[in-house]
């Protein structure tokens, strides 16, 4: 055999297995080229078993395995070392337990070469050879090049078993997501509604024991916990559910159009009312009216409310006539009512017919065991939308679980949002943060909570807490160029929230 044609073997070697990650098929095919093309007669692939103290041979039904030191090709595993025999018929090592005929073999003086298949120090298999050599010639360049292929095998097996190695974990990691999602989906039996602290669940439990009655609910809690949702989650579980829910927002519409919309009026009733317009709680007759942002419903409108609460029945404006409507009344707000009760911003009388069900959805730094199930939610919601394939770091989820997310789940759900959108990795990570959230977390770390009383800490951790606050808002405002809606949006809350906190940090608030 020629110099050049071993080079030509090598050659082909190189490029099977620099283009293509199938380790099989490359295996089989090296087996071709040392075949036909350089001429070997026979061509033994043995590679290391995952988990176990075994080489077995590649490609071959019945499974055959070696030892460490057992015959040459154990021999040439456990030592990394070549080794050539000139007759295999004479050689008291050679096990034959591939079962060639040796009677074959007798009048043709044939060789084996065995190499191993190395990466660095480390031996991931053997490739052995026959090698028929009636003329005697030398044996070293055979060894040399098959030297070559051995580390050329050694690197491609590497390589593709650290990819797959990966592959493997990306997958896994993806299983791990999806059963966590089943897993919390099943476990609130709400659609769309994640969570397993036992807030939420005591929560889900009442929504469904009084979804089917027609009692007035109050719900109340922070900005961004869930109150809409959790609003929509009584309407859809009752028997109402084919029925209209129709959303006021209280808060939104100007004052003197907000008894329009409720009960509609009259052609005529005022300047601009060309014709009879229905209100909200006669479209929503039969099914149920969500008072959102009842606290900021004004006085006089309360008492309207009031009495639909009491007497089921609505006029239109410019109307006398009454007409009898029945719907459900779910309130939500974030204020406390009964402060402004006592402050005689809301009617006491109305308080007490809205507040009939009272559930409170407790914000998210009070239940954090949510958390990381609502992260992995919204990342699996993100990703779909997006196409993407985000995973999370651990990291990550330890520093939002953390975190005390003051615009609570529709801040969470901001965030992954805005990171599976930025990100250009893989994995989501501590880098991937918003400015905000990860300044804010450095903050916390950094006081110097040491020699304090439990009471000096606690007020130290408020005070720093509220310190925060104030520097995120003041940095939104900057950023959104003093626009509160805008500023509102990149912290995840309300302009509302984002106003009252203006005025309680005495933020200045120039344009
Ligand atoms: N438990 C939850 N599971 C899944 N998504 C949630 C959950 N809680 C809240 N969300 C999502 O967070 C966002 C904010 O929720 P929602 O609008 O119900 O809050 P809210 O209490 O009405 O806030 P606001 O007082 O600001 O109106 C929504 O997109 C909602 O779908
Ligand atoms: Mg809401």
């Amino acid at each position: 055999m020629e110099e050049k044609e071993l080079f030509i073997s090598i050659y082909e070697i190189s490029k099977a297995v620099t283009s293509s990650t199938n380790y099989e098929k490359n295996l089989r095919y090296i087996s071709n080229i040392l075949t036909t093309l350089t001429g070997f007669d026979n061509v033994l692939i043995a590679l290391k078993e995952e988990d176990s103290d075994k080489i077995k041979l590649f490609g071959n039904s019945k499974n055959i395995t070696f030892e460490k030191g057992e015959g040459i090709i154990g021999k040439v595993w456990k030592h990394g070392i070549p080794i050539v025999i000139n007759d295999i018929t004479k050689e008291e090592f050679f096990l034959n337990k591939t079962k060639r005929n040796l009677d074959s073999y007798k009048n043709k003086k044939v060789a084996f070469i065995a190499v191993p298949i190395k990466i660095e120090n480390e031996v991931l298999g053997v490739l052995a050879v026959d090698k028929s050599n009636i003329r005697n010639e030398p044996l070293d360049k055979y060894v040399k090049f098959l030297i070559m292929v051995g580390n050329i095998l050694g690197q491609s097996i590497k390589l593709i078993s650290k990819m797959e190695k990966e592959k493997r974990k990306l997958e896994e990691e993806k299983s791990y997501l999806e059963k966590q999602i089943n897993m919390l989906i099943s476990k609130s039996g709400i659609d769309g509604i994640i969570g397993k602290s036992k807030q939420i669940l005591e929560i889900i439990d009442t929504i469904k024991k009084i979804s089917n009655t027609s009692a007035t609910v109050l719900l109340t809690g922070e900005s961004g916990v869930g109150k809409e949702i959790f609003a929509k989650a009584i309407h859809n579980l009752s028997e109402r559910s084919d029925k209209p829910f129709i959303k006021i927002n209280c808060a939104a519409i100007p004052e003197n159009l907000l008894e329009s919309e409720l009960f509609g009026y009259e052609k005529g009733a005022f300047t601009g009312a060309n014709s009879t317009k229905k209100g909200k709680f006669e479209l929503a007759n039969g099914g149920t009216i969500f008072l959102d942002e009842i606290g900021d419903m004004p006085l006089l409108l309360q008492a309207k409310i009031l009495r639909v609460l009491q007497e089921k029945e609505i006029e239109r404006l410019g109307s006398t006539k009454p007409i009898s409507i029945d719907v459900r009344i779910i309130a939500a707000t974030n204020k406390n009512l009964e402060k402004m009760v006592y402050e005689g911003t809301f009617r006491e009388d109305l308080y007490y017919r809205l507040n009939v069900i009272s559930i409170h959805i407790p914000p998210l730094r009070e239940r954090k065991e949510d958390i990381p199930l609502l992260i992995y939610y919204f990342l699996e919601k993100f990703n779909k939308m997006y196409g993407k394939n985000l995973t999370i770091s651990k990291e990550l989820l330890e520093y939002l679980q953390n975190y005390d997310w003051p615009g609570n789940v529709r801040q969470l759900q901001n965030t992954i949002e805005r990171m599976v959108i930025l990100s250009k990795h893989e994995k989501l990570d501590f880098k991937d943060l918003p400015a905000d959230i990860k300044n804010k977390l450095q903050n916390i770390k950094t006081v110097d909570l040491k020699n304090k009383t439990i009471d000096e800490r606690n007020l130290q951790l408020s005070k720093t807490v509220q310190e925060i606050e104030k520097e995120a808002i003041e940095k939104a405002l900057k950023e959104s160029g003093y626009v509160i809606k805008e500023a509102a949006k990149i912290l995840g809350m309300t302009p509302r929230q984002i106003k009252y906190r203006i005025e309680k940090y005495n933020i200045s608030f120039k344009k």
